[in-house]
């Protein structure tokens, strides 16, 4: 009895969803205003949206592929002066490049949202340490205060992304480690 309920109701799904898009685009429309609130990247600053998102959570809205992102991005790289550390084309200069497959305390965007934000030494205090090594070491200075919205920084990084020049495999940070070798 429970189960044909179950089924019925599983079944129903199934042809409403085929049905068309018309119905289930109403639904999310209404369940977008209950929903916890959607955040505005171009109103909110850096800082508060690492204060308010929980570790991990971070996710550019962007992609490396839309080209006038990219190139915002690159207006905006150069205009809050991260060229004159990293070069112009993230390769690297005085300080570590960005576009290679080393990534400092992770390659996800969550950590590099953190990092530029608070900077190397408040990053730090939150508890993350280098697990990658650049040629260079030394303290990414903080940039919350300085970019005027997370909407500014996920296009700064999507323009980094865009540059990678590394193992497609650690653009994002390491791949899972593979099985350790079995027997000897
Ligand atoms: C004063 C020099 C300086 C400026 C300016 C600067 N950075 Fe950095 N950046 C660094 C250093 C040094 C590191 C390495 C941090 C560490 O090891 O803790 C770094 C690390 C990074 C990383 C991580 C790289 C990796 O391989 O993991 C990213 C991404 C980054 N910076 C982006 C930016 C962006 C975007 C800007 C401009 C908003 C910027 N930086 C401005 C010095 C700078």
């Amino acid at each position: 009895m429970l189960k044909s309920v179950l089924g019925r109701c599983a079944l129903t799904l199934l042809i409403a969803s085929a049905a068309g898009c018309s119905h289930g685009k109403a639904t999310a429309a209404t369940g977008e205003k209950t929903e916890a609130k959607a955040v505005d990247y171009k109103t909110i600053t850096p800082p508060d949206l690492v204060k308010q998102t929980p570790k991990g959570q971070l996710k550019n809205p962007y992609q490396d592929t839309q080209a006038d992102i990219v190139a915002d991005g690159q207006h905006l790289f150069l205009s809050y002066g991260c060229n004159g550390c990293h070069g112009g084309g993230g390769g690297g200069g005085m300080c570590p490049p960005l576009i290679n497959d080393t990534w400092v305390y992770g390659g996800d965007d969550d950590t590099l949202f953190r990092l530029v934000t608070l900077g190397s030494d408040d990053l730090q205090k939150q508890g993350y340490t280098r697990i990658g090594q650049e040629n260079v070491v030394g303290p990414m200075p903080p940039f919350g205060g300085i970019i005027k919205s997370a909407d500014d920084l996920w296009r700064i990084l999507a323009f980094v992304r865009s540059k990678y020049a590394g193992d497609p495999q650690y653009k994002f940070g390491a791949p899972p480690a593979p099985p350790p070798p079995s027997g000897e």
